[in-house]
């Protein structure tokens, strides 16, 4: 049992998986999750999540390196690991034929629990995640949002200590996103639950995570507590749109001056500001000395993103993701 007193935490290092005639998936991770945390894994399509979680849920032998959950050796302590462990995957398989009710019914036998706990444990696990009304319904007419959710109480059933979820959000609306958010801090602040949850969005690593790790390429570009990460990026930037794209290179001369550039979307500018804040009003002299109009000028403090960039020189979330936080007004679209 002294394997115990270090916690429900999580502690890696030098984690590796090597596929056969595939990737070095994961290339020598080391992490550290303390007990009843959200840490936050982020990183893109490919980058390792899933195949970490694959490893830290004893699914997928590491090839080599060490992770130890609750203190117990994921290598060789499996089914200890299993019972002090809840994980709601990707490939999660729901019956579409089964009741929401009928799923806690199987999961809450699977784990042994004794024949009159069964259904009042399933009840109350449907009622916590919001699924009352809906607990006599086959699930193949649940919205993804449900399903998630019912992922999340199939997990919950033998309360676990240490709880993994890949990409739970991935795909769903803010609304579902945001109740889904509520449920696991509960999780974590009430029942004191270790979380260790893989995202591709900035924004749930930053709104829900106490720590994030940024996976890229296998490897962990950076980690550390959002506000610390973002704060280690420093300086905001400034993207500027000018209203005729004719003034577009005199524009870029202006805002060199002020920064250096970065990625910005579609037809925007955008610098990273040198000093701070402070220079705004420098830039808006500029462009009004030049006879330039601007159809929009954005002041972004430094994101998640900004720390990714900064790391890998990529952005996390594509342009054609589903993010959409940053579209700006088009150019030629505003009034004159
Ligand atoms: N069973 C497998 N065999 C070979 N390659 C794999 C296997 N599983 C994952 N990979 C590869 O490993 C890399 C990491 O995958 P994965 O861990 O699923 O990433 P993520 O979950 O971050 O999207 C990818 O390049 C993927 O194609
Ligand atoms: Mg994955």
């Amino acid at each position: 049992m002294t394997e115990r007193l270090s916690g429900n935490g999580i502690e890696v290092e030098g984690l590796v998986r090597e596929f056969k005639n595939g990737p070095r998936a994961v290339d020598g991770i080391d992490l550290t999750v303390e007990p009843g945390e959200i840490y936050g894994f982020l990183g893109p399509n490919g980058a390792g999540k899933s195949t970490t979680v694959h490893m830290l849920t004893t699914l997928l032998p590491p090839t080599a390196g060490t992770a130890r959950v609750a203190g117990l050796d994921v290598a060789t302590r499996g089914p200890e690991v299993r019972k002090v462990i809840g994980a709601a995957l990707q490939e999660a398989a729901l019956d579409p034929n089964l009741t929401g009710r009928e799923h806690m019914k199987l999961q809450t036998a699977l784990h042994g629990l004794p024949k009159d706990e069964r259904i009042r444990r399933g009840d109350e696990l449907i009622e916590r995640v919001g699924l009352s009304e809906a607990a006599d319904r086959r699930v193949g007419g649940y919205s993804g949002g449900m399903k998630r959710r019912l992922d999340l109480a199939l997990a919950l059933v033998h309360r676990p200590q240490v709880l993994f979820l890949d990409e739970p959000t991935t795909g769903l609306d803010p609304q579902s996103r945001a109740s889904l958010w509520t449920e696991v801090t509960r999780l974590s602040v009430e029942d004191g639950v270790t979380v260790f949850l893989t995202t591709q969005y900035l924004e749930e690593a930053d709104q829900l995570a106490s720590r994030v790790g940024i996976i890229d390429a296998g490897r962990i570009a950076a980690e550390g507590t959002p506000a610390a990460l973002k704060s280690e990026i420093g300086r905001p930037s400034v993207e500027v749109v000018p209203r005729d794209p004719a003034n577009r290179e005199q524009s870029k001369e202006i805002l060199d001056e002020f920064g250096t550039p970065v990625p910005a979307v579609r037809e925007a500018l955008g610098i990273r500001l040198s000093e701070g804040i402070d220079e705004l009003v420098g830039i808006v002299r500029s462009f009004d000395n030049a006879d330039i109009e601007l159809a929009s000028l954005v002041l972004n403090e430094p994101t998640l993103d900004d720390v990714f960039l900064a790391k890998t020189g990529r952005h996390l979330e594509g342009d054609e993701s589903d993010s959409g936080e940053m579209a700006l007004p088009s150019a030629q679209g505003g009034p004159a």
